[in-house]
């Protein structure tokens, strides 16, 4: 009998509690938002998500009257995709965020409640003090199908909250050739010979492309061309392009979802004539979970970037919470010496630290294979990561930074790193009960053999940028134990030197 209760009393000990994640109660929203966002164990605290229900894409992301306006395509009766809104929320410091009214609704044509006729995104622009969004409307064929699936279309407001649709919309009613595998996503700018330009995306015979307009007004729009296409190894049609100058040269980014490929490339080089002359691409994030970014310019100059943090077809366990999809952070761009196109948080991230002083700071650590894990003591799933590593021996030497850790180690997830390859690995295989797969992308090792971390874990969600700007990767996960809390940091085949490693506790931005 004894020894029967022996073993009970253990495998208690032993057990892990799984996350459940419930439908929220509705009685705190809104007026405890900071409980209501706290109450689910995967919604992140510093990064945005609606209240409630589906988004996908950041759209209209603009600085206008002392405010950042970023709108989402929502989808505001269930947590999946259905027929889109605009969503909307606003801004002073990019980090902490009001929820305002939907912006814009579907079109009241919709006959059946299947129909997914509805806005699709688009951008803003400040027309004279007049706050203008151009989007694609969207219209279901299987219930219109004498319709043109995607028109361009425009709204506008004068106090950045009620928004009225244009009457003499679409502005763009029906697509050019070669735009025959979709036509949507218009990116507004006022170009540098004054008139509006929008770029347009599409794809045909295999390759995706991009399409420019041109407007003296915004409302009539004169077609220009294809301003770039693929050679069809990236992508048959790009989604949400973007095209803006940093520093001397422009930079083109689309999104591609496809089958083999879902993520965001850029393109970074001349822009002149109606056409645009690449002479470097890349991603600009290599995980999983970074889709659709929008940039707008700031009043101190920055091209800020927000992207879309989930994919399409990802397994999405917070939907039983009543909610999917989140935002990135917002990230600066920039061009690298090498002429590559990079991202890194913008500085307001770092007013999220609860104390100045990290909650836990070693310098100077050499780390052995034999050595037990130096993080041992550490828990937390609202953390920011900064680790200077230097690796002797790049031949012999792999690390591995592990977070959400079970304290059994049956669960985590990985962040590896191959010295003998200099490529750095996300790995989420065992890190819950999400999608799998692991993420591996170069990462050159420093003259002084050194590689640079900077990480954002928020509770599912985790974002790398190493070597400031070499290499970003964004990645959700869902941890099924809610002990996962841990972190280990450790050292294969040679040791490691950590130069300096912080961290520190975020709180959250609806606080
Ligand atoms: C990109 C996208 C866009 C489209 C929107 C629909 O994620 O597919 O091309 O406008 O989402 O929600």
């Amino acid at each position: 009998m004894e020894n029967v209760k022996l073993v009970i009393d253990d495998m208690l000990t032993n057990q892990l509690t799984p996350i459940r994640v419930t439908t929220p109660d509705m009685t705190l929203m809104p007026e405890n938002l900071a409980a209501w966002y706290a109450v689910d164990p995967y919604r992140p605290q510093y990064h945005f998500s609606a209240a409630q229900n589906w988004i996908n894409d950041p759209n209209g992301l603009i600085q206008w009257k002392g405010h950042y306006h970023l709108f989402y395509q929502h989808h505001p009766y269930s947590p999946a995709w259905g027929p889109m809104h605009w969503g909307h929320a606003i801004s002073t410091n990019l980090i902490h965020w009001q929820h305002l009214p939907i912006a814009m609704y579907p079109e009241e044509t919709a006959q059946a409640a299947e129909d997914k006729s509805g806005i699709f995104s688009g951008s803003a622009v400040d027309d004279n003090g007049t706050l203008t969004l151009l989007y694609t409307n969207f219209t279901d064929l299987t219930f219109h199908p004498d319709a043109i699936a995607e028109t361009q279309a425009l709204a506008t407001s004068t106090d950045g909250v009620n928004f009225v649709k244009y009457a003499g919309n679409p502005v763009i009613a029906r697509p050019p050739a070669r735009a025959s595998a979709g036509f949507r996503d218009p990116k507004v700018w006022q170009d540098t010979d004054g008139l509006w330009k929008m770029v347009l995306g599409s794809g045909d015979g295999g390759k995706g492309n991009v399409h420019l307009y041109r407007s003296p007004d915004l409302r009539q729009w004169t077609y220009l061309g294809v301003l770039f296409e693929g050679d069809g190894t990236t992508g048959k049609m790009w989604e949400c392009p973007d095209l803006f100058p940093v520093g001397d040269q422009y930079v083109l980014i689309v999104s591609i979802n496809e089958e083999k490929f879902q993520g965001v490339r850029y393109f970074a080089g001349a822009y002149r004539d109606n056409q645009f002359f690449p002479e470097k691409n890349g991603l600009l994030d290599v995980g999983p979970d970074f889709y659709a970014p929008q940039s707008c310019l700031d009043d101190q100059g920055r091209r800020i970037v927000i992207g879309w943090m989930e994919r399409w077809g990802g397994a999405m366990p917070t939907q039983a919470g009543n909610w999917a999809g989140a935002m990135s952070l917002p990230r600066e761009v920039f061009v690298r010496p090498d002429g590559t196109v990079a991202t890194r948080p913008v500085a307001e991230v770092r007013s999220l630290r609860k104390t100045i002083a990290p909650l836990y700071h070693v310098d100077k650590l050499t780390g052995t294979p034999d050595m037990p894990n130096i993080l041992a003591q550490i828990t937390g799933d609202t953390l920011e990561i900064g680790a200077t590593i230097r690796i002797p021996d790049p031949q012999m030497t792999a690390f591995e930074l592990a977070m959400r850790q079970a304290p059994d180690g049956s669960e985590k997830l990985v962040l590896q790193y191959q010295g003998q390859d200099q490529a750095l690995t996300l790995d989420r295989n065992s890190a819950g009960i999400g999608d799998r797969g692991t993420y591996s992308a170069p990462l050159a090792l420093s003259s002084d053999n050194t590689i640079e971390l900077h990480l954002y874990l928020d509770r599912s969600s985790l974002e790398v940028f190493a070597n400031d700007g070499q290499l970003a990767a964004t990645t959700r996960f869902y941890p099924h134990w809610q002990e996962s809390l841990g972190l280990a940091l450790t050292s294969t085949g040679g040791s490691i030197m950590v130069q300096s490693l912080d961290i520190w506790e975020l709180r959250s931005i609806w606080e």
